[in-house]
């Protein structure tokens, strides 16, 4: 997702410094090239080796190192960032990069870099909230610096209020999220997600194994590129990707209720959800008393909510999944053009590591006229942003 990437990671002297390890992780799981300068108070927290040995890259700590002044060491990595993460951001360096100090290696980089700088403050809540602290966070966002909020809760320091750094994760979406095209913008898309279910009695349901994981990748990117995303998602455990407005279904019916309502404002809708074709005729009101050896639920047709979406007079983009154990692209192809789609997404479900609950996916996308992209077995968020392009690029060309 980071591959070829570079990101410089500033970490500042605060208790939360160790937090900035973890970051760090995610960065280079991503696939990310990470530069850590560590300032001299951040080295009272945790160590440079440690950062040395998970980045794989020197840190940087003093401003006048002769091996890296050879090509003048602040300036080259300034140039060569592509992102600039300064996490945990203590008030004294935010005070210093506002105004305008570069006495150490930290903040004579953010000086000379162009690339865009993200900025995770965390401090006592006092401090946060001192007029001096806040006149410099707005005069560095009016900068076009990026901020992402520290949160509420039990500080260090023995004060409970805001001050905490944001979660690693949330820091590592919102760089994501900074290094996204924005090639969305502007934009509305509808993802569905998930399973819907349909209730036999109070306690029991039929419903099938999707997790919701591919159609919340799909909105996650289209976050991150800058589109405005609804999510209508059935029951999953997953927690919402930050920035999509969530829409809570159960029912095929639901679903489809949410969807109809809120399609003509789409530009483009993804149905990724696995909708159950079948509901009982009856939900009963009471638990069902199991008083005989057999029993049989009557069941009946679930509206087909594509297929519904495919007959709007001026409908959007419309993009179906398709679960498919044998003659994958056949099947596949008769849904799209029964169903009147743009693009289909054929996964094989006989694979273990493509379809329902799991992180990766094996697909092949057809589209209206004919053509057709293999994708070979790649993670969700890797196939959503294959996805995406295509969509991209077709809403451009509109
Ligand atoms: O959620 P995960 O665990 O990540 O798994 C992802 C997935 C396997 C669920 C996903 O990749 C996928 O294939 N989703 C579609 C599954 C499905 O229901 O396929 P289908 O062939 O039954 O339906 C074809 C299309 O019609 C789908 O876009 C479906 O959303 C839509 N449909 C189906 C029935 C119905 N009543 N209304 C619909 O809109």
């Amino acid at each position: 997702m980071l591959k070829g990437k570079r990101i410089i990671l500033g970490v500042s002297g605060g208790i939360a410094a160790y937090k900035a390890i973890e970051l760090l992780r995610l960065l280079t799981k991503a696939g990310a090239e990470v530069h850590v300068i560590m300032t001299r108070a951040a080295q009272e927290f945790v160590t440079p080796l440690t950062f040395q040995t998970l980045s794989g890259n020197p840190v940087h700590t003093e401003l006048f190192n002769l091996i890296a002044e050879r090509e003048i060491g602040h300036i080259s990595l300034a140039d060569r960032a592509d992102l600039f993460i300064i996490a945990p951001a203590t008030a004294n360096v935010i005070g210093k990069i506002a105004g305008g100090i570069a006495d150490d290696m930290l903040t004579t980089t953010v000086m000379a870099t162009k690339a865009p700088v993200l900025i995770a403050p965390a401090m006592n809540v006092n401090m946060f909230t001192n007029p001096i602290y806040r006149e410099n966070e707005e005069k560095l966002r009016r900068l076009d610096y990026r901020f992402v909020p520290p949160v509420s809760g039990s500080l260090a320091c023995g004060w409970e209020g805001e001050g905490k750094l944001a979660p690693p994760e949330t820091i590592f979406e919102e760089a994501v999220a900074a290094l996204s095209p924005k090639d969305l913008a502007g934009r509305t898309i509808m993802v569905t997600a998930g399973p819907t279910r349909e209730e036999i009695d109070p306690v029991r349901y039929i419903s099938n194994h999707s997790s919701g994981k591919m159609g919340y990748a799909l909105a996650r990117s289209a976050a991150r590129r800058g589109a405005r995303v609804i999510l209508v998602s059935g029951p999953t455990s997953l927690s919402p990707p930050s920035g999509v407005e969530l829409l809570h279904v159960t029912s095929a019916c639901e679903m489809r209720d949410v969807v109809m309502a809120r399609a003509v404002e789409c530009h483009a809708i993804i149905k990724s959800a696995a909708v159950a074709d079948y509901r009982p005729v009856d939900r009963n009101a009471d638990k069902i008393k199991k008083n005989s050896e057999r029993a049989s639920v009557e069941l009946i047709r679930n509206p087909d909510i594509l297929g519904g979406l495919g007959r709007m007079d001026k409908r959007p983009y419309l993009v179906g999944f398709a679960a498919e154990t044998a003659m994958v692209s056949e099947y596949a192809a008769k849904k799209l053009s029964e169903k009147n789609l743009d693009m289909i997404v054929a996964n094989d479900d006989s694979q273990p590591d493509a379809g329902f609950n799991v992180d990766t996916n094996r697909a092949l996308l057809i589209f209206r006229d004919g053509r057709s992209e293999a994708c070979s077995l790649m993670s969700k968020d890797d196939l959503a942003g294959r996805i995406l392009d295509h969509i991209a690029a077709e809403l451009a060309s509109r």
